[in-house]
């Protein structure tokens, strides 16, 4: 990851306000993936616009005891159908790191392809670590965009915009990356 975990709860506070002014801004959305049977917390994906109209972003994690597992798979087709059918985008991309293979492994199952090598993709602990940048883009049979949903304030589960058609996994609006 481009980051390290925070600390503390309290370092949380402010980038979890900065993920709802976003969702009311249009800008990004923010995402918590629970299991469905018991609303376990399973990690977070976000969608963001880019600097170019048509094109979004998308980055994620699993918490390390529910990884391979299938859950970002999941959670990923299902903001990437999000992101077409309700966002508008022409076309998603994402970045990962040149050694992280479970990402690459994420983005290439749900159709996305490398377009761009990134030598000095990200700098870590004063060093570059290089990046890929994989794209994928709207297909003709996509339906046209839909309403926007709006955030739920807090109540995890409490309603599920673009919760996946089946499968294990549900995504709920509440606050945080
Ligand atoms: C990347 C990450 C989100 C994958 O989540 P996940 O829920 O474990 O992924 P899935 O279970 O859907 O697995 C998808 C693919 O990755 C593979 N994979 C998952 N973890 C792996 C690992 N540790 N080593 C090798 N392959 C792995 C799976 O086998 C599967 O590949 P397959 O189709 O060949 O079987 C998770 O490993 C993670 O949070 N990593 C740390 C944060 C991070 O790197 N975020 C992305 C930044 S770009």
């Amino acid at each position: 990851m481009t980051w390290d975990p925070p600390a503390s709860k309290d370092e949380l506070q402010a980038p979890l306000e900065r993920n709802l002014d976003a969702w009311k801004a249009g800008s990004a959305f923010a995402f918590t993936i629970e299991k469905k049977e018991d609303l376990t917390f399973v990690g977070r994906i976000v969608i963001r616009q880019t600097s170019s109209p048509d094109l979004w972003n998308i980055g994620f994690w699993v918490h390390p005891e529910h990884q391979r597992q299938g859950y970002m798979t999941e959670a990923a087709q299902a903001v990437v159908d999000f992101g077409f059918s309700i966002l508008g985008a022409k076309a998603i991309e994402a970045r990962h790191a040149a050694w992280n293979l479970p990402s690459r492994r994420v983005l290439e199952r749900i159709g996305m392809v490398e377009v761009e090598y990134i030598p000095q993709g990200f700098r870590k602990r004063g060093a570059w670590v290089p990046e890929f940048r994989m794209l994928i883009r709207k297909s003709e049979e996509s339906p046209n965009p839909r309403r926007l949903p709006q955030p739920t304030g807090g109540t995890p589960a409490a309603s599920a915009p673009v919760a996946p058609s089946s499968g294990a996994a549900g995504l709920s609006t509440s606050r945080g990356n």
